[in-house]
């Protein structure tokens, strides 16, 4: 019985590796497994062996089963494979020919910037807040100390939406936002799109981008802000840049600064980039002035803080050597595509 088993196994490895069409493939699958197959003959068998014998040859059979299903379950996907292949073979396409490129989008230079300087200030231990384009004089002004007659409010420098709304000229109405909402201590950067009124020219765009800072507490300092932007500064232009403040004046802090870079181009010697000086403006900041500290009901006798407002298109360009602001708003492909 043994013996006739392993002819079975024989013949049925050797017909199946020569098998090339479906139905053939099925006739063997009968003949080896169907009802009336002879494996099932075998098994009726069984019952004519000894009690001790049956189960080890009842065993043997269902192994060879098992064994002959693998090989046609091969048999079937090399015949797939096959048709798959002649198909192509017979197409008139030609599956050689390289395909078509995809363009895969980029980020823009403005995002990857402000991704750089968000991700800079939380490792820092601040938290992104988000305001909004369209604001009221309030938030845009009156909070933030400005005279009812300073210069910023006319006309010619605020796209007025309305009356008394408008669309923001500066991230500082996220300071405003922040301290209406929440008591300090508030450590908070706020990135985003500011308006003015002004014309397109090199360094100049009637839409431009902020990135807003204030940090509000109990002993805050001047030393803690020049802490903060040396951090800052360092991080985002290496080790080896040196700033400086210069006293400015902002109605929203007293003292105000602005803040210049040592210019990484010519590393303070003097060149275009930073028009001979040496130095590149990068900010604006100071201590938060206590009458805005009034305005919103925050104790100026305990609270101090300190604010700054950075040009996200001046970083922008002076990182990747843009010549000219409209670039970043023409979305012109070819110059996309560098980035
Ligand atoms: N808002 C100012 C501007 O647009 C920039 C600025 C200056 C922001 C001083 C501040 C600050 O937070 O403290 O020119």
């Amino acid at each position: 019985m043994e013996e006739q088993l392993q002819a079975i196994q024989n013949n049925a490895e050797k017909q199946i590796a020569e098998v090339k069409a479906f139905h053939e493939l099925n006739d063997l699958k009968s003949h080896y497994l169907g009802k009336k197959s002879i494996l099932n003959e075998f098994m009726k068998k069984l019952s004519t062996l000894s009690k001790e014998e049956r189960p080890e040859f009842g065993k043997k059979i269902n192994d060879l089963k098992k064994k002959i299903e693998d090989l046609i379950d091969k048999a079937t996907a090399r015949i797939k494979e096959n048709i798959y292949f002649q198909s192509l073979m017979s197409s008139e396409f030609d599956y050689t020919m390289p395909g078509r490129p995809i363009n895969e989008g980029s980020l823009h230079p403005l995002s990857i910037v402000q991704n750089q300087l968000e991700d800079i200030f939380i490792s820092m231990g601040f938290q992104v807040a988000e305001g909004y384009d369209v604001e009221d004089e309030f938030h845009n002004f009156d909070a933030l100390n400005t005279p009812k007659d300073h210069p910023a409010r006319n006309l010619a420098d605020t796209f007025y939406i309305d009356n008394d709304v408008l669309l923001r000229t500066h991230t500082s109405t996220v300071q405003i936002r922040v301290m209406e909402k929440y008591k300090p201590p508030i450590k908070i950067i706020s990135p985003g799109r500011c308006y003015r009124n002004d014309k397109f020219d090199i360094t100049h765009s009637p839409v431009f981008h902020q990135i807003e800072g204030l940090v509000v507490d109990e002993n805050i300092n001047f030393q803690d802000l020049s802490f903060t932007m040396d951090t800052f500064l360092k991080k985002l232009f290496g080790p080896d840049i040196k700033f400086r403040f210069r006293p400015h004046y902002f109605p929203f802090t007293e003292p105000s600064a602005e803040i210049d870079i040592t210019c990484f181009n010519c590393g303070g010697n003097g060149c275009p980039t930073c028009k001979c000086s040496g130095w590149i403006e990068i900010a604006g900041a100071g201590m938060v002035d206590p009458n805005v500290f009034d305005i919103l009901g925050i104790d100026s006798e305990k609270y101090t803080g300190f604010a700054f407002g950075c040009g996200i298109d001046r970083i922008t360009m002076l990182k990747f050597k843009i010549p000219d602001i409209r670039m970043l708003f023409e979305n012109d492909i070819r110059f996309l595509r560098q980035f």
